[in-house]
């Protein structure tokens, strides 16, 4: 035996001396390897026919004999050279190219080609004859409709092409040479199919995993589908591989074979997460093969919610963000560092539970009784465990303001001290107003040396400077008691009429009671009218002759008067019968008394006036005198008569004359007198 061929043909080499022996020795039906009769399964397929059968086992025996001829006379056996490739990859679907390489010193003429394949249970099928006489797609076989057989044993290279590759055809296949003069040989080749997987999926769970779970929890499912061979999943932490750690990582793998052969892989990671868990990503990779090559895909990333317990709590008042007063809407809100999958606050206030709805409290309309401490608890179900925290609310208020004085009503000339201010919580200010003027800040308020006008009503508003909104105000009404005053002076007045009204008015409070008083002994006392200055009072006089009517008001503070001093008058000349209504019509304006000092005047000039006209009277008569010629027409003694004449003259005159003339006529001749002197 010549055992000289590459490792590849050397068991075959062996395998088909010990099947050789074994055909020697008639024992041939237990032989693994086919028989090299090339019509031997012809036999199987054609067995309807008597005779081929008949044919195809004088073949046999034929062959027989010459094969064992042909080892018994050469003493040694030459093995045909047979050259494959271990495997031949191919996509699901493409075709397939198995080469087989063989070296004989042989024509093609002297050999035959089968193609066989290995069937799952071990047997050998043929699918391809070949020799000089005949090409043969066996039928009936996988393959009869899809193979081709290229080239020839010339050039030593045969291509079997399986077009339309299926799963199935992952097999080994067989390149089985027999020639004549060199004996027999074989090649194998495995030829491997491959399918691309789908797009793989991730699928994150979508519940909050918790840190206190006992076992590890199920974090996510990737599944890829339709791969060959089979593809594998790994999954990644941060793009970091996961690797199985019992009792903290476990990913379980299931595989399933899809109708068409395909797998598919579900692949489920479950783990003892911890809270820095919340912050990764996680994702599955698939790998595969590819004819030559190593794939792989990645999902899409995905982040887990992580349930961990509250270690702290805080709590807050939300709004409003500075200080609260009574009425105000004020939020609390609650908040911990933990993410548990049920964290139920609890809002408590003087140990009392006010709410749990959320982490938010609101509580409407304040008022000074919401003050105090605010307690917000958490429990987590998961650990059993409360946390709490608490904080302050201080509601601030204002109250009504208030004003404080001794006595409303104060005494003319004297002081008033009033303070207003309203109980609150912060401190307060406050600013005095008068008929809408600011008069005074601060908290109390002195008038000194109050007079009638000090009266009235006063406003003062109490503000917090801490709290601008917060304002409350409140009014003093102010009396000023004291004496009366009565407006009116001392009056001196004429009057031409019967009736004079007379007005007195003033201030005083409380108010006074009014006496009037006449010189002819009348005395009427009443109560005035009230005014918005003060009092008012009014009078009508009967004029009958000169008269004073003095108007006396006076209180428990004291009195104050005024004199009226009416002259009469009684005009023959111009006799006015005015009426004048005594309800409406005021003295002094109705009938404008004259004054004393304008009736003097009136009298000077008249005097002046009767003066003039005396002294032109006395010149005429002088000239009339002179005309006449009884005393100018004499000569000599002229002067001494004139003299004695003038003197008769006044003489005269004086007798005959009133008073007045008398002066004035004596001041004339005093001065007539000197002249002549
Ligand atoms: C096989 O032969 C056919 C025709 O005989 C030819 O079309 C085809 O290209 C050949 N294939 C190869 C791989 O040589
Ligand atoms: C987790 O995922 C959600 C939505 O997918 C995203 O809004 C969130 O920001 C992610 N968190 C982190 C920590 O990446
Ligand atoms: C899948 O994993 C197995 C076992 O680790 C390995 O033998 C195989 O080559 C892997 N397949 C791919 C496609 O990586
Ligand atoms: C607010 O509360 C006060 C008493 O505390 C009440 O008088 C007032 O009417 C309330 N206001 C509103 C708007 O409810
Ligand atoms: C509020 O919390 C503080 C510390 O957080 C604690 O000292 C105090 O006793 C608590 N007050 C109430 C009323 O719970
Ligand atoms: C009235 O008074 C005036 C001066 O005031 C006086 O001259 C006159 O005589 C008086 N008349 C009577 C009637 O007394
Ligand atoms: C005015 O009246 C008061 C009280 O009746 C009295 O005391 C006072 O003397 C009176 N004054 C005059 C001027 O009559």
């Amino acid at each position: 035996m010549c055992i000289m061929f590459t490792h590849k043909s050397l068991s075959l080499s062996l395998s088909l001396t010990h099947s050789l022996s074994l055909s020697l020795s008639h024992t041939h039906t237990h032989t693994h390897i086919p028989s090299l009769s090339p019509v031997a399964p012809l036999v199987h397929s054609f067995t309807d026919t008597l005779t081929q059968r008949r044919i195809a086992m004088a073949l046999r025996d034929v062959s027989s004999l010459l094969l064992g001829l042909l080892v018994l006379c050469c003493g040694a056996w030459a093995d045909v050279q047979v050259n494959m490739e271990d495997k031949v990859e191919a996509f699901l679907g493409d075709s397939a190219q198995i080469t087989c390489m063989f070296a004989s010193d042989d024509g093609i003429g002297a050999m035959i080609m089968q193609w066989l394949y290995v069937t799952r249970s071990g047997d050998k099928q043929r699918i391809y004859y070949q020799d000089a006489t005949m090409k043969v797609v066996d039928r009936g076989t996988p393959y009869t409709d899809r193979i081709s057989v290229n080239g020839t044993g010339a050039t030593g290279e045969v291509v079997l092409t399986i077009s339309n590759v299926q799963l199935d055809d992952e097999l080994e296949f067989i390149c089985l040479i027999k020639s004549l003069t060199d004996g027999i040989g074989e090649g194998r080749t495995r030829l491997r199919v491959f399918a691309t997987p789908n797009f793989p999926t991730v699928e994150a769970v979508q519940t909050g995993i918790s840190v206190s779970e006992d076992d590890p929890s199920k974090v996510g499912t990737c599944e890829v589908k339709n791969g060959y061979p089979k593809p594998n999943i790994t999954w990644y932490r941060d793009n970091t591989p996961l690797r199985s750690r019992p009792g903290e990582v476990n990913m379980v793998s299931s595989v399933t074979t899809e109708s068409s052969g395909l797998f598919s892989v579900v692949s489920e990671l479950r783990m003892k997460v911890t809270k820095e868990d919340k912050d990764a990503l996680f994702y599955c990779e698939v790998t595969y093969f590819v004819p030559g090559a190593t794939l792989m895909t990645e999902t899409s990333r995905f982040n887990i919610t992580v349930n961990y317990p509250h270690t702290a709590l805080d709590i807050w008042v939300e709004s409003p963000k500075g200080k609260i007063k009574e009425g105000d809407r004020v939020e609390l809100q609650c908040s911990g560092d933990g993410n548990p999958a049920s964290s139920i606050f609890t809002f408590k206030h003087v140990m009392e539970e006010i709410g749990s709805d959320s982490n938010v409290y609101v509580l409407y309309n304040v008022s000074r009784r919401n003050s105090g401490v605010y307690e917000c608890t958490v429990f987590d179900p998961d650990t059993a465990e409360e946390v709490f925290q608490n904080t302050t609310v201080f509601v601030n208020y204002l109250d009504s303001a208030v004003v404080m004085t001794d006595d409303r009503k104060v005494v003319h000339g004297e002081q008033l001290t009033a303070t207003c201010n309203a109980l609150s919580s912060l401190q307060t200010e406050t600013t005095w107003f008068k008929e809408g003027e600011e008069i005074s800040k601060g908290h109390t308020l002195i008038l000194n040396d109050v007079t009638y006008d000090t009266a009235g009503t006063y406003m003062c508003v109490v503000t917090v400077p801490e709290i601008e909104s917060m304002t409350t105000s409140s009014l003093l009404h102010v009396d000023v008691e004291g004496p009366p005053e009565i407006m009116e002076q001392d009056t001196e007045l004429e009057s031409y009429d019967k009736s004079v009204q007379l007005t007195c008015h003033g201030k005083g409070y409380p108010a006074p009671q009014i006496t009037w008083t006449t010189s002819d002994g009348k005395v009427v006392t009443s109560t005035p009218t009230e005014t918005e200055e003060g009092f008012e009072s009014l009078f009508t006089v009967h004029v009958t002759s000169n008269i004073t009517a003095v108007c006396n008001a006076s209180n428990k503070y004291g009195a104050d008067f005024v004199t009226y001093n009416i002259k009469a008058i009684t005009h023959t000349t111009t006799p006015e019968p005015t009426t004048i209504s005594q309800s409406t019509v005021q003295a002094e304006t109705a009938i404008p008394p004259k004054k004393i000092k304008k009736e003097s005047n009136g009298v000077i000039i008249a005097v002046i006036i009767i003066c003039i006209l005396l002294l032109a009277i006395l010149g005429s008569v002088l000239y009339f005198l002179y005309k006449k010629g009884k005393i100018c027409g004499q000569s000599g003694k002229q002067d001494l008569t004139k003299e004695k004449s003038s003197k008769d003259n006044i003489v005269v005159e004086m007798k005959s004359d009133n008073t007045e003339e008398a002066i004035l006529l004596g001041v004339n001749g005093e001065k007539l007198l000197t002249s002549d002197q």
